[in-house]
């Protein structure tokens, strides 16, 4: 083993999942309430994420990303499965006993304009938490401590005792970042964090996440319903299907070499700016609406919307481990740039690469 491979391997990760479920009960009467199903939201989500890095998760609405974020910051608690915070096993943990370490995990919300309490000025909404962990800044440190989280997320500490509605939208989600970071976390769990901004605005608050993320050596798990939108920031990708990871990769893999079905139908809807481009680009356009996570499909659950389908797809459940049910392709399969007989994780029975991204580049 070279060195270096040998100083990854030895790099635990800040959080890993494991098996992570979320069932909601589904349930039916006034007086006597009866569970009549579940809502399968998260059903056996494994992930891992290192310091410093980004983990981006894909996926249509509805298919439990902001569930699984809820978890990851403990504000849920998982059905079964674990989640390991900094070498702690906090997944078990009763709420009480999980604040504590809520402090290196923090969640930034999708929409900045719902997420702001509008009767408490920016400098206390900033402040907030520190009220709910004393002890991490002395009181009469706390304005000066405010001061310099709005400065680092680009917005004038002369502007504490403004309301959130003298903000724009990008400047609200930047309130929402310095606020996640007042406890100094080590991780932030963004969910679609730009997804309610202006596409003018997106690209500025990715830049600042990103830089916030090398300044101050943070690591994402960081969620979009679009593939185009991790582009740039995420490291690994990992794309989401009614409560399941289908594929994940590094990004060049999912964005250069994708294998599942729904990530090709996913990265081919991408927008192309360039309209010689997109008109050479085959589009693949998915048949029907994403199935209820009450009752999803058995075997694969994108089989419903799959163009591959067979009969076994219905039958048996495709395993995300590369080996397992025949994912690993044939080797005529790889692409040239990839190391012979490498791959990446991906649950589908007849994986195998289309290139649907040459021109999205
Ligand atoms: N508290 C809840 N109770 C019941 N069902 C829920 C709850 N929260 C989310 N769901 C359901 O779980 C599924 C996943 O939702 P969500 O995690 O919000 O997805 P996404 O963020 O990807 O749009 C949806 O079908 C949603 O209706
Ligand atoms: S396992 Fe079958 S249904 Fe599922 S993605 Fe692969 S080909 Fe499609
Ligand atoms: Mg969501």
């Amino acid at each position: 083993m070279n060195a270096e491979l040998g100083q990854e391997h030895a790099a635990e990760p800040v959080l890993e999942a494991r098996d992570l479920v979320k069932h909601f009960p589904v349930q039916r009467g006034i007086v006597f309430k009866r569970t009549v199903g579940h809502v399968q939201a998260v059903d056996g989500v494994d992930l891992e994420l290192h310091a410093g890095k980004t983990l981006g998760v894909v996926g249509e609405s509805g298919c439990g990303k902001s569930t699984l974020a809820k978890l990851l910051v403990g504000l849920e608690p998982p059905t079964s499965g674990s989640i390991n915070l900094l070498g702690q096993e906090i997944g078990n943990l009763p709420q009480r006993k999980i604040r504590p370490h809520r402090r290196d995990i923090q969640l930034v919300f999708q929409d900045p304009y719902t997420s702001l309490n509008p009767r408490m000025t920016v400098g206390d909404i900033v402040a907030e938490p520190f009220a709910i962990h004393p002890g991490v800044v002395p009181k009469d440190k706390v304005t000066a401590e405010v001061k310099e989280l709005l400065d680092l997320v680009g917005l004038s500490p002369d502007h504490v005792n403004r309301y959130p509605h003298q903000f724009s939208g990008g400047q609200r989600q930047r309130i929402g970042i310095a606020r996640a970071l007042a406890l100094r976390p080590q991780i932030l769990v963004c969910d679609e964090p730009v997804s309610a901004l202006d596409v003018s605005i997106q690209g500025q608050v990715i830049n600042l996440l990103e830089r916030l993320r090398d300044e101050l050596g943070l690591a994402y798990v960081f969620i979009a319903h679009d593939l185009s939108v991790v582009r740039h920031i995420a490291d690994e990708v990992a794309v989401m299907y009614l409560g399941k990871i289908v594929e994940r990769g590094t990004a060049a893999e999912i964005y250069d070499h994708p294998r599942h079905p729904y990530t090709q139908a996913l990265l081919s809807a991408v927008p192309v700016p360039d309209p010689e481009l997109r008109g050479r680009r085959e589009e693949i356009i998915l048949q029907g609406d994403v199935p209820s996570p009450i009752n999803p499909p058995s075997g694969c659950r994108f089989r419903t919307r799959c163009w591959k389908a067979t009969e076994r797809c219905a039958e048996e459940v495709p395993s995300l481990d590369v080996g397992d049910n025949g994912t690993r392709p044939p080797v005529s399969h790889h692409h040239p740039n990839q190391p012979e007989g490498s791959t990446h994780p991906t649950a589908c029975f007849y994986a195998e690469e289309k290139d649907v991204t040459h021109a999205v580049k």
